[in-house]
């Protein structure tokens, strides 16, 4: 044993089947028990006696991302047993982003309990985590991070591209771009229609780096992957042996005992904030970062992070801040062609799922080659600053906005507020021609944030008006409280904290008011002095919605703000213990 290692028999000398046996009150009759069960199953006492990795099974109908997770169980069985050791697979919550109303998000978190308590509650030595559509992971690495078991994250791996009228298309920004033609009228019903069948062409994951692949890549900076694992795409023979050398790693993490607790580190999460910012990530990162870190007592200080962002290059060409696709940046060698080039920029100490260190995985990693998706430092697709973390009387708390994805004029913007005060409304009014709005407007939609009702919809994306987007606008200043996809794009803020339906200052803006952007000074300004907000603010005191019960009312109860990861708080640790990332 080193001393990065604790063992599984010194901290808790009940491994395999032994372990956590159910309550009777005679543990000897509970494994007599629960061994003559599963020998129902035809299992000799010879595969009983041996460590157990469970595989979570997220396949789902439901869930095309994650259309390969019987082939990837199969492999990941594969090298359990090659190294001796018993895989069970059993099956938790599986969450497809188009496929779950209200939002996935609502539902992460009980995908979160669900990972966390079948994982503590059944037997095994540890836990491959298949996951991979964008709530997926974020989920299990929150319930893994609370279960605190050995564990390992494999990813299902982004869907390949297709091509329409010869030009190549990837879910979903393209489906965005392409969605934005036809309400612009550039493209008819059927042209839209024949887009549809061409934008999805495999199973997987969405093929940019939206926040499936965000959540990848950052997962394999953490080092709570096999290294390699966060690019191959879903259908590719890269992809199945990833998960059978993930299955050999599971077997290895379970007989040293390393917990994700050991590995997802303050440091690690700095490594994983720096490939947030150097991918030009998704803003959702940020919020599902938050909630992970959060459960090992770890706060995510966005000051910091804002800090970071300004000495941190973007370098992965990627849509949607660049141009190229995920099979683009798997062959260009994957997440191991940036972590070189960010090397100075990275912790190279942090422990990984392999036992070795996240600097020992680069140096035995292949050989680099020419490639252009990865550029270098001194050639960054931008200098700085993928993410910002804006603050200013409209959101005492933060606001996100996602640069590298924007429209670099509008980055330093005044203009005049055209409001929206809830998805309906705006669903009613955006497109009607009597709308009073003009290209240099600033679109701000409200009540769409944690506690509002909604399930923090990806709604931050808010529409250019139809009338303004026939006459060629494509890009506007949009504000709200709620989320945006990680494949869209637009000069977008979002996560304004305090939201509205809690009484943030954004409860209060009305149409005509001004707001001022400056994205390089870190401002969102309503332009109202603090005596009129104050009058609005008693004029029209602001109580969330309230909710009988079930799962809605524990969120409701529970839910925090985007600064603290959307998580439940009761799921939080009381103490935090540590900030990241730390001044330089
Ligand atoms: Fe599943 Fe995009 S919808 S990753």
């Amino acid at each position: 044993m080193t001393d990065r290692e604790t063992t599984a028999d010194a901290e808790n000398p009940e491994k395999g089947l032994k372990k956590g046996v159910t309550n009777y009150g005679d543990k000897e009759f509970s494994l007599f028990l629960r061994k003559a069960f599963i020998k129902g199953a035809g299992y000799s006492d010879d595969a009983l006696d041996r460590p157990i990795i469970g595989i979570v099974n997220t396949a789902n109908d439901y869930n095309p991302c994650h259309g390969n997770a019987a082939q990837l169980i199969e492999a990941a069985k594969r090298g359990i047993l090659l190294e001796g050791a018993l895989p069970m697979v059993f099956p938790t919550i599986s969450l497809h982003e188009s496929f779950v109303n209200p939002t996935a998000m609502y539902l992460r978190n009980l995908m979160s309990i669900d990972t966390e308590e079948t994982v503590r509650a059944q037997p095994m030595d540890a836990v491959i985590l298949i996951g991979g559509c964008d709530k997926t992971v974020p989920a299990q690495l929150m319930g893994a991070a609370s279960a605190d078991v050995p564990a390992i994250q494999l990813v299902t791996g982004p869907m390949l591209t297709g091509s329409y009228e010869g030009e190549r298309v990837g879910a979903c920004t393209d489906c965005r771009r392409y969605w934005g033609k036809y309400r612009a009228g550039e493209i008819n019903a059927q042209q839209i229609a024949d887009v549809n069948t061409r934008l999805v062409s495999s199973i997987g994951t969405c093929s940019v780096m939206g926040t499936a692949s965000t959540m990848a890549c950052v997962v394999e900076a953490l080092g709570m992957m096999t290294p390699g694992g966060a690019t191959p795409p879903a259908v590719t023979a890269d992809r199945v042996r990833i998960a059978e050398q993930t299955g050999r790693y599971a077997v290895q993490l379970a007989k040293h005992g390393l917990r994700p607790s050991q590995i997802m580190t303050g440091k690690a999460f700095e490594n994983a904030l720096r490939v947030l910012l150097a991918i030009g990530g998704s803003t959702n990162a940020i919020i599902h970062l938050t909630a992970i870190a959060g459960r090992l007592g770890i706060e995510i200080d966005l000051d910091q992070l804002d800090a970071m962002g300004r000495e941190t290059p973007v370098l992965v060409d990627l849509k949607p801040s660049g141009q190229n696709y995920m099979e683009d940046f798997h062959k260009a060698g994957g997440m191991v062609t940036l972590l070189r080039e960010l090397r100075p920029f990275l912790h190279l100490d942090t422990l990984t799922v392999t036992g070795r260190t996240l600097g020992e995985e680069i140096d035995a990693a292949p050989k680099s080659f020419p490639q252009e998706i990865v550029r270098s430092v001194q050639k960054p697709i931008y200098a700085s600053g993928g993410l910002a973390v804006l603050r200013g009387n409209l959101a005492p708390q933060g606001a996100i906005i996602k640069q590298a994805a924007a429209t670099q004029e509008l980055l330093e913007f005044e203009g005049r507020a055209v409001v929206f005060e809830s998805l309906e409304d705006m669903a009613e009014r955006i497109d009607s021609p009597d709308l009073d709005v003009n290209a240099d407007d600033v679109l701000v939609l409200k009540n769409i944030g944690p506690r509002s009702g909604t399930g923090m919809p990806e709604a931050g994306y808010l529409p250019i008006p139809k009338k303004l987007a026939r006459a060629g606008v494509k890009d506007m200043v949009r504000i709200s409280d709620g989320r945006m996809s990680g494949t869209a794009f637009g000069t977008i803020v979002l996560h304004v904290n305090p939201e509205a339906s809690v009484g943030g200052p954004l409860a209060y803006v009305h149409n005509g008011d001004r707001i001022r952007l400056s994205a390089s000074k870190r401002e969102i300004s309503l332009l109202v002095s603090d005596e009129e907000l104050e009058r609005r603010k008693r004029a029209k005191p602001i109580t969330p919605p309230t909710v009988e019960r079930g799962f809605q009312r524990l969120f409701y109860d529970s839910v925090t703000q985007a600064d603290a990861g959307v998580d439940f708080e009761f799921l939080r640790p009381k103490v935090m213990t540590d900030k990241v990332p730390k001044a330089r």
